[in-house]
């Protein structure tokens, strides 16, 4: 089964975590399973912007980028070549390394106000 590292799973600072991901699962899909803080303010529906995370490895195997997808992403920060949106990008044989957006933690943080809190009771 292919591995996703998320180098960035809970935020800035926090430890890499590598997770086994299902072929065809969307990379939105694995990070919830792992509880890696991608953001998904539609719901996987492609109708917002916030699972928006960075392909740094495997990004060749993911699947071509449709036009809605395409769309979907002008709403994005910070859009890179390595960009794509998580619940879109649906896991191959290859391995991928992703970071998780600024954009997406924040959106995470906004879906879980109670984590909100307890990050900011840490600081
Ligand atoms: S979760 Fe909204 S576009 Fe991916």
């Amino acid at each position: 089964m292919p591995k996703i590292t998320f180098k960035n799973p809970h935020g800035k600072g926090s430890l890499p975590m590598v997770v086994e991901a299902k072929r065809g699962e969307s990379i939105l899909d694995a990070a919830e399973e792992c509880h890696a803080r991608v953001g998904h303010a539609c719901g996987g529906n492609l109708a917002c912007s916030t699972c928006h995370v960075y392909v740094e490895q495997g990004l060749d195997s993911l699947g071509e980028i449709a036009d809605k997808e395409n769309d979907i992403m002008d709403k994005a920060f910070d859009v890179r070549p390595e960009s794509r949106l998580g619940c879109q990008a649906k896991v191959a044989d290859e391995d991928l390394i992703v970071e998780i957006t600024d954009e997406s933690l924040r959106a995470w943080l906004d879906e879980n106000p109670e984590e909100r809190k307890k990050l900011q009771k840490a600081l």
